[in-house]
């Protein structure tokens, strides 16, 4: 498959299972390089993942449900959860805010520009990985119950204070596709100057 077509394949998929076409060693391995090889600001290595899997994949959602139960003060449906609980496993993003905070002390003619550069390079991440499982064959999702579950997160795997989650992917084998992209005319937001 050539770039472009990764690109297509990449789709918020939302029926996934846990039944995988590939190793998940080839998984482990895709998120070790993009994490290696995707670009950062001043290369400051500020983006983190964790690969949540097995019985910690189904502790993690349940966790989310209750946290959810308690912001809202009621129960709420299940049934998005499940469906994110029903995939193979979910890779949580994060940043480290005192790698981020060393660096903009390091460069303070930049200090304001810091914030954004950091949440670009995790969409990169992302991106990268999200492409790179479609071209696997291997469906993803983006779902962001941040920052509500972040102290949640926090307490299950036991992290440094300074880890800030941004976001959170559910992937798995594809249940269902899901529907075709609409027709769009691509030159009203793409320009081409000679
Ligand atoms: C920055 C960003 C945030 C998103 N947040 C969510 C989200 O919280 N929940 C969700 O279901 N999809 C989320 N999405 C997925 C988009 O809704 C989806 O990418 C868009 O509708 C295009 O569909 P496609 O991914 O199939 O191309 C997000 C996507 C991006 C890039």
């Amino acid at each position: 498959m050539d770039f472009s077509g990764m690109l297509k394949t990449r789709r918020s998929v939302y029926g996934l299972n846990k039944n995988l076409p590939v190793f998940t060693d080839k998984i482990i391995n895709l998120v070790r390089n993009s994490v290696r090889y995707v670009p950062d600001a001043f290369d400051m290595k500020s983006q983190r993942v964790i690969v949540v899997m097995g019985d910690a994949h189904e502790k993690f959602w349940n966790a989310v449900y209750d946290e959810l139960v308690k912001y809202t003060g009621g129960p709420i449906p299940r049934e998005r959860l499940d469906s994110f609980a029903a995939a193979a496993g979910t890779i949580l993003y994060f940043f480290d805010s005192a790698v981020v905070n060393e660096t903009r002390v390091k460069y303070p003619l930049y200090a304001g520009n810091f914030h954004d550069w950091v949440m670009q390079s995790n969409g990169m991440l992302q991106f990268a990985i999200w492409t790179g499982l479609a071209e696997m064959g291997v469906g993803a999702n983006l779902q962001h119950y941040n920052p509500v579950i972040d102290k949640m997160v926090a307490r299950m795997f036991d992290l440094p204070e300074a880890w800030v989650l941004v976001a959170e992917m559910p992937f798995g084998g594809i249940a269902e596709q899901p529907s075709p992209k609409m027709p769009e005319d691509i030159d009203i937001r793409v320009k081409i100057e000679k």
